[in-house]
């Protein structure tokens, strides 16, 4: 009967086939120890020369890393791997003999396993951050479509900036002008007007020069956006949404997290609700840690993000940011209007921030104001200057962006390892 790793659980005693992939191999005289994948998971097939004979043993020790097979054998309770089963293998048949595979069990450099990153996909710690990355993106759908939210797709080619114009990239669109999309934010906007509470979720680009951890040129971000709902209201949606994602990994990923040595007693502490300090607090929080050049009105870079973040064991927001520094359609704070209704989310364990929300404008007059101090004109920026002048509403979104998630609950050090081909300056293969 043919199964998969994932399933080997519902045949132990059983003789199943399995089609799998030579991950790694040890052998001595009389036993050989096959080390399988199959895309569902890893596996220690045994072979035993007594039992398989001379001849199917010798072709055993003689397969080579990355082969792909047909394997027979018995499935066995292991308490000492990880799965918790184990193939005893009575027969296999090679389906195709890899030759020379370039990545083996030794270290490579970063760059050669980003060159090979269509192969280094296939290794343990490449498959655990997929699956933690998958059980993120499927936790995502069930908590918005559980909370009643109506997925919608922006479009990827856009006439104008969401979030200001450096970071752009710019593409031709027939004669026109176009730009890869930055965010969705502002037809999200428009959906919310029409369906209440919408999200989205979908790839967006942008120009940095940044060559960080923490920066990808193309990433996937989520964006709720919610009609009758202010700051506060957004807060308790974020910090519910991003406990119960944690959560979820936490109960669908155990093998996964193994794998990647993450410390789980840190993830189960990130429960609703999460601290929140205002921007003067942070400015205070960092002048206190060392930083005594930091001033108001300055943003904050990744060394300063560490230093709030190590004061907390949950995801801490920061309000109430100087409306100078943010960006144009974030409301100001009624009763200081020289601060914005927003917040940055800052993940532990120094993985920075992974959500920026606001309020946003719904005062017809003040946008129009907004839009004459940041140049903002033409048609891309009419029709959403229409939503604040038909049944304008108080409003509120936010955008989370996955692979610094993924990176954070999973615990990787480097954004690029939490996309299947990551897109960043200078690399663009493969
Ligand atoms: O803070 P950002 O720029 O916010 C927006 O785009 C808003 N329009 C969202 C909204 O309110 N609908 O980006 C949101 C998140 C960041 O917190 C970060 O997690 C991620 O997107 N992000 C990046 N991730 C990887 N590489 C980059 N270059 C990123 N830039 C932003
Ligand atoms: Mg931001």
């Amino acid at each position: 009967m043919k199964t998969t790793i994932a399933e080997v659980h519902k045949h132990v005693g059983k003789e199943v086939t399995i089609g799998a992939w030579l991950a790694n191999k040890r052998s001595s005289g009389k036993i050989a120890f096959l080390q399988l994948r199959d895309g569902t998971g890893f596996m220690q097939g045994v072979a035993v020369k007594a039992e398989i004979g001379e001849e199917k043993f010798q072709e055993a020790k003689s397969l080579t890393q990355e082969s792909s097979l047909y394997v027979t054998g018995t499935i066995v309770e292991d308490t000492r791997s990880p799965l918790g089963f184990e193939m005893q293998v009575s027969d296999f048949e090679l389906i195709h003999e890899a030759v020379d595979y370039p990545i083996t069990p030794k270290n490579h450099g970063t760059e050669f396993l980003m060159d090979h990153r269509h192969l280094w996909l296939r290794s343990k710690k490449q498959h655990a951050v997929m699956k933690v990355r998958n059980e993120i993106i499927r936790a995502t759908y069930e908590f918005f479509n559980e909370q009643g939210y109506v997925k919608i797709d922006p479009p990827i080619l856009t006439g104008a900036s969401a979030e200001g114009t450096t970071e752009l990239f710019h593409t031709k669109y027939f004669d026109e002008d176009a730009y890869l999309s930055q965010s969705g934010q502002l037809y999200m906007e428009a959906a919310a007007m029409a369906l209440g509470k919408v999200f989205s979720f979908g790839p967006t680009f942008r120009a940095e020069k940044s060559k960080t951890r923490r920066h990808l040129i193309e990433f996937w971000m989520i964006e709720p956006e919610m009609a009758f709902m202010d700051h506060e209201d957004s807060l308790q949606v974020q910090e519910q949404y991003v406990s119960h994602v944690v959560q979820s990994v936490l109960k669908n990923c155990t093998i996964e997290l193994q794998v990647l040595e993450r410390d789980t007693a840190q993830l189960e502490k990130i429960q609703a609700p999460f601290p929140r300090i205002t921007y003067d607090e942070a400015i205070q929080l960092v002048k206190e840690k060392g930083f005594d050049d930091v001033e108001w009105g300055d943003d904050f870079g990744a060394p300063h993000e560490t230093a709030i973040a190590e004061s907390f064991d949950k995801p801490v927001f920061i309000t109430h940011w100087p409306a100078e520094i943010k960006a144009f359609y974030m409301k100001p704070d009624p009763k200081r209007p020289d601060v914005v209704l927003c917040a940055d989310l800052i993940a532990p364990e120094g993985y920075g921030e992974i959500i920026g929300g606001s309020q946003r404008i719904d005062d017809i007059e003040l946008m129009e104001q907004r839009y004459k101090e940041h140049g903002l004109t033409g048609p891309a920026y009419e029709w959403y200057l229409q939503l604040r002048q038909y049944g304008s509403v108080p409003h509120s979104g936010f955008g989370l962006g996955l692979e610094r998630t993924v990176a954070w609950i999973a615990g990787v050090e480097h954004v690029r390892e939490t996309i299947p081909f990551p897109r960043l300056l200078n690399r663009l293969y493969p």
